[in-house]
């Protein structure tokens, strides 16, 4: 029997109460799996840093590197400033064991909980593969002359060969992979910036090279802006989209939105091969916290991502099916904090959805 070493970091506020619903999700599906998982928790968080000053250190990201896993429930204190635990805990994991693609599929399971009219399943199932180590998000930069007239704040966009091109051959990969279990052509949209931020041509001359390995895959490209509009206007034309860090930070909230809210959304920071994080794609929501009333479907679909990453399919796919059921058919409403459902509930409905599938 083979047992994966899990890693879990329930973190700030709500971060607790939907994660132990994904760990209950988790534990259904390890009950009739042929693979136990064996967790450490950590404290990491807002609240532990308030109480003790401790912020991850490197010798924690080395016992991180020694797992098969991490799951996160979410991270952010109003008390702490802005930033300060999110950078340490999960830019800290995501550059510390360079988790250098965030995965994010954006996937609607019910017509009523899209905002767009006349959208429908069918029309919504793309995945954004974000490059995760680089891009704005490099921290190189720095604030001159802080708080006088002459104030400089400065920030580098790194975008290395390396970098890009493993993000856009992961996107092709995968890719390949959606058009042979949904018996569909492949596309491959390629979001940057190109036109005004010309150092982004590196990004669609590495596309271009790239996909002459990739020929079966149709290739596309559109600049962020255009893209934003596109994906409200005509969804249905996205399958998977690869674009910087930033810019995936952007449009896979209005993703999330498109899939019936942050409530569902989940993602997968990988490194192939290697440990990698996966986690709600929403905040520590502190004006929800304690109160049972989040909405647990994004902490249990980043279990399912996890399950699938570490490959578990068929638990992954139990998962899946069993959140899916329940959203098809109007048994969880919504995805939201006022769907009427408590945190709990939701997490008991799913497990016994699990245990029907
Ligand atoms: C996300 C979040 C993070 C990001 C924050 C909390 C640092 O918005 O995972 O999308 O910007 O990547
Ligand atoms: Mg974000």
């Amino acid at each position: 029997m083979k047992t994966y070493k899990i890693g879990v970091l329930p973190g700030d506020g709500i971060g607790p109460e939907v994660l132990d619903e994904g760990l209950k999700a988790l534990e259904t599906v390890v009950g009739g799996g042929d693979f136990e998982c064996d967790f450490i928790e950590y404290p990491y968080s807002g609240e532990y840093y308030l109480k003790t000053g401790k912020l991850v250190t490197q010798d924690v990201i080395d016992e991180w590197s020694g797992l098969d896993a991490v799951l996160m429930g979410a991270i952010g204190h109003p008390d702490v400033e802005p930033g300060l635990v999110e950078r340490s805990v999960i830019l800290g994991l995501r550059f510390g064991l360079d988790l250098y693609i965030n995965l994010r599929p954006i996937k609607l399971y019910a017509e009523e909980q899209c905002p767009l009219k006349d959208k429908k399943p069918e029309d919504i199932d793309m995945v954004v593969v974000r490059e995760n180590t680089e891009g704005l998000y490099s921290q190189i930069g720095g604030i001159l002359k802080k708080g006088t007239p002459d104030e400089v704040a400065t920030v580098t966009g790194v975008y290395t060969r390396k970098g890009v091109e493993r993000a856009i051959r992961y996107a092709f990969e995968i890719a390949g992979q959606r058009a042979e279990e949904r018996g569909r052509t492949a596309r491959v949209t390629m979001v940057d910036k190109a036109n005004a931020i010309r150092p982004h041509d590196i990004w669609t001359r590495t596309f271009a090279e790239v996909g002459e390995e990739f020929t079966e895959i149709e290739q596309d490209h559109a600049y962020v802006d255009a893209c934003t509009m596109w994906m409200v206007k005509n969804p249905e034309w996205y399958d998977v989209i690869v674009t910087t860090n930033l810019f995936g930070d952007i449009i896979t909230d209005l993703g999330a939105m498109l899939q019936g809210g942050m409530g569902i959304a989940a993602s997968g920071n990988i490194h192939p091969g290697k440990t990698s994080m996966f986690e709600p794609i929403h905040g520590s929501a502190p004006k929800y916290a304690g109160k049972n009333v989040a909405s647990p479907l994004g902490a249990i679909m980043a279990v399912s991502m996890m399950l699938e990453y570490l490959g578990e399919k068929p638990a992954a796919k139990r998962v899946e099916d069993s959140v899916a059921q329940l959203l098809s058919s109007g048994a969880i409403p919504t995805a939201t904090a006022d769907s009427g459902l408590s945190t709990s509930q939701i997490g008991d409905m799913v497990v016994e959805g699990i245990g029907k599938g």
